[in-house]
């Protein structure tokens, strides 16, 4: 694994990753070619500024004036195929670009004249209130980024009081995360094709104390991750040191498998999943089952149907299929056929507090973080993670207050226009 190397090769490599990059499009400077980089003469206006050179990277977490700063310097920082697993969506990556693309069809209707002093950005989800609606997503591999991996970001969730939601493939066990967090998390579950495999993660996660369990129903075939494969061929080659062959090399680095007997599997992905299995699931444990991946109206209301008690409006980040399917275009359907019965989460593409104010009325009582947060950790590690977290819960206190609301509660679908 390959921490803050900074030879010319890097440089070279993270030039071109910056000339790919959304970001530097978006500047209009995508075309760069080497290290002696100048703006062209037509900018477009207004001009989003970037650091462009690997000096002119924030060198500390307080230097950050938006999420988007760690990602350059996480890129610089880690090695090509961990960066690239993170960054990459699935084909043409037409999800993965909607997912951003799409708040902008979205437009907030501030109001005025409202006393907003004081802002109360507090949520509550199944029982538990929350001082903020931010949560962080369930991510596998954590290590990959920094070497504090999860607990890492366990502490900087509690230095600043977000719930966790911890991946079964995580680098940590849960109990450890749990220690680290010093509060119950969720436990995120990959349910594989076999029912021993769930009871014995159900029981680990129970045992734990975690009080909700996540069940992910969008990852049920293969997936291309072409930025994933591309950026790997620009690395290293030999990463038979970590990544050993078949299902028992996989889940060796994956600690809340210790025990597990994972025979039989040949991957972790479950294309036999259905609403029988949920309902063996909820009857099988104490914990609250929520649905991660729903997007349509019709499985919301199934959701609900079967006594599910929460779901997450997710497409994985732009990784479980080229649907080319944004999520916030997906909630008005969801908030509309749950009708406040259940928590509706949601998650893929959210990178500002008007992101989260536009989910928020649009439904949602939470929206989660993935690849934000591990930017922060590949950049700086925990005070990384801690950053991305104040800035994004410091734009979303701004976006309220701009919006002319005190509280979430006071949110609603009117606070948004779609064109
Ligand atoms: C994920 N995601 C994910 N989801 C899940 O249910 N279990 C998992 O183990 C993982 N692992 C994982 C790894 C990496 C590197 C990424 C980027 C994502 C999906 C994750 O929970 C979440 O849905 C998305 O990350 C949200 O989109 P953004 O915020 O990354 O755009």
């Amino acid at each position: 694994m390959t921490y803050q190397v900074d030879d010319a090769t890097n440089r070279r490599q993270f030039l071109r990753f910056l000339a790919g990059s959304p970001v530097v499009a978006f500047t209009g400077l995508s075309a760069l070619a080497g290290e002696s980089v100048s703006a062209p003469a037509d900018l477009p206006d207004p001009v989003n500024w970037r650091a462009l050179l690997t000096q002119d990277l924030i060198k500390n977490p307080a230097e950050a004036t938006n999420v988007f700063d760690f990602e350059l310097v996480a890129r610089k920082n880690v090695s090509a195929a961990h960066f690239g697993y993170m960054a990459s969506g699935i084909d043409d990556e037409l999800t993965l670009r909607a997912n951003r693309e799409a708040f902008s069809k979205f437009q907030l209707r501030p109001r005025r004249l409202t006393d907003v002093t004081r802002v109360e950005t507090g949520t509550e989800l199944l029982g538990q209130r929350w001082s903020t609606p931010i949560v962080i997503a369930p991510t596998g591999g954590n290590r990959a980024y920094h070497q504090d991996g999860d607990l890492a970001v366990a502490r900087a969730a509690k230095a600043r009081g977000h719930l966790q939601i911890l991946s079964t493939v995580a680098s940590t066990s849960v109990e450890e995360v749990i220690q680290a967090r010093g509060a119950p998390i969720w436990f995120q579950l990959y349910a594989t094709q076999k029912w021993e495999v769930t009871e014995a993660l159900v029981k680990r996660a129970e045992a734990a104390g975690c009080p909700v369990l996540v069940l992910t129903v969008d990852r049920k075939a293969g997936r291309n991750q072409e930025t994933f494969l591309r950026l790997r061929r620009t690395g290293p080659q030999d990463c038979s040191g970590c990544h050993e062959p078949g299902i028992k090399g996989l889940v060796r680095t994956k600690p809340n498998f210790d025990g597990i007997d994972v025979s039989g599997l040949s991957t972790l992905e479950s294309p036999n999943l259905t609403w029988d299995f949920v309902n063996r699931l909820k009857d099988a444990t104490r914990m609250k089952v929520v649905l991660k991946g729903i997007l349509t109206a019709e499985d919301a209301k199934l959701s609900v149907d079967n006594g599910v008690d929460g779901i997450i409006v997710s497409n994985h980040g732009g990784r479980a299929e080229d649907s080319g399917l944004p999520t916030i275009d997906c909630l008005p359907e969801v908030s509309r056929v749950v009708a406040g019965r259940i928590p509706i989460l949601v998650d893929s593409g959210f990178r500002r507090g008007t992101d989260v104010v536009k989910a928020l009325a649009l439904g949602a009582q939470a929206i989660c973080i993935g690849r934000p947060y591990l930017w922060g950790l590949g950049a700086f590690g925990e005070p990384g993670v801690e950053r991305v977290l104040e800035i994004l819960h410091t734009e979303l206190e701004v976006a309220m207050k701009q919006c002319g609301v005190r509280s979430i509660a006071e949110l609603s679908p009117a606070f948004v226009r779609r064109i």
